[in-house]
């Protein structure tokens, strides 16, 4: 008999199964034991591309707080790094990369993505032997927009302006960026799949900063295209699309055929998130990262809301987004045995 994996069971739409939990970025500086193995691996892209440190980096939260679920250990911006444009990261300031020439990008070349993701696709199968049956495994990619204003902006900027203006100003070469990465994006996800991943997420943490009408068509397209193509390939893998941002948009997302999880953010209204989502998409999210970090009475409000909200319904249980490096060990654990307690208490699993 296969073991049932609550991820993916709350994934097919299950809401009497054990509530599921990870944590966004949890493999990461929190804990002690990535620092001192990022220390060893020296730069962050050598990490991503070894696929025993990378495998190990990924299982360490599993043992440690026995989530329900691993994030493959990699990053969304090894895609353009693969496709040909430099990338590199600088401690205490992020990512780095060189910059794009917005009138010829042509030698960005998505052939080499299986070659120069090999070692990621490694790292899976590793991750896929240490794990145990009832644990998901999750692969990942960032979406092309998110993707995009780093590769146009050559870092992180705080509003995506870079990316947001050459839309405007030339938005047919826009445009091709916007398909190369929706082709990349597929690409890397059907080879996580093919390596072993059971769902995949799709990353734009940067949604918010278009426009309404703009985020229709570098956000929700894109994502509209590669989960009909991964769905086409592999129609087992459930998708879980993560908007960041802009929440109106869970409406449209609700009639997205070929997604089953909807991530939430932060800032979501958490009665309009489930008025919203319930009974068509599996709900993961939302708990803030900084009640996370403060502990005590936020922590412990921050949590009852979002079970009381969601525990009813098809529902994962997450962050609204990545766990920051200041946070303490003990309110993980905290967090872990509060979600686990309600949801024996509630749904007897
Ligand atoms: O545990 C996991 O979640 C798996 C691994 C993972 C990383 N990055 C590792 C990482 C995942 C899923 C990501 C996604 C990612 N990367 C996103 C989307 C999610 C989000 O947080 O919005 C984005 C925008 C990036 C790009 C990126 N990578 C930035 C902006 C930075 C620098 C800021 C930071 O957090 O340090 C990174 C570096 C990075 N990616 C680290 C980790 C563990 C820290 C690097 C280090 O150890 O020095």
């Amino acid at each position: 008999m296969t073991v049932k994996k609550p991820l993916v069971q709350a994934l097919q739409g299950k809401s009497d199964c054990q509530i599921p939990l990870w944590m966004m970025r949890q493999a990461g500086r929190y804990l002690p034991e990535y620092k001192k193995l990022r220390a060893e691996a020296g730069d962050f892209l050598s990490l991503c591309y070894s696929p025993s440190l990378a495998a190990e980096v990924t299982l360490q939260p599993i043992r440690r707080f026995d989530f329900d679920a691993a994030i493959l250990f990699s990053d969304i911006l090894v895609v353009p790094d693969a496709l040909g444009q430099r990338v590199w990261f600088v401690t205490g300031e992020g990512p780095k990369l060189e910059p794009l020439d917005q009138n010829d990008f042509s030698g960005l070349d998505i052939g080499k993505i299986n070659s120069h993701l090999a070692p990621v696709f490694e790292t899976v199968s590793r991750v896929k032997d240490g794990l145990e049956d009832n644990k998901a495994l999750i692969g990942f990619c960032g979406a092309p927009w998110t993707v995009a204003t780093y590769m146009v902006a050559g870092e992180g900027t705080k509003e995506q302006a870079p990316a947001r203006l050459w839309a405007y100003q030339d938005e047919q070469a826009f445009s091709r960026l916007i398909d190369i990465l929706t082709e990349a994006s597929i690409i890397y996800l059907k080879g996580q799949i093919e390596a072993g991943v059971d769902v995949v997420q799709i990353f734009d943490s940067w949604a918010g900063s278009l426009a309404e009408n703009e985020r229709e068509k570098w956000c929700l397209e894109p994502l509209r295209k590669i989960s009909r193509a991964i769905k086409e390939a592999h129609p087992e893998i459930p998708i879980i699309g993560f908007l960041r941002g802009a929440p109106l948009v869970y409406q449209e997302m609700a009639k997205i055929a070929d997604i089953e999880g909807v991530g939430i953010d932060t800032a979501s209204d958490i009665d309009f998130a489930r008025e919203t989502l319930s009974g068509k998409k599996t709900i993961q999210g939302n708990l803030d990262p900084l009640a996370l970090l403060a502990g005590g009475d936020a922590l412990d409000e921050g949590i009852d809301r979002i079970l009381e909200g969601f525990g009813e319904t098809a529902f994962i249980f997450n962050l609204g987004h990545g766990i920051l490096p200041e946070t303490p060990i003990a309110h993980v654990e905290y967090l872990v045995a509060k979600v686990r307690a309600y949801s024996k208490a509630t749904r007897g699993a």
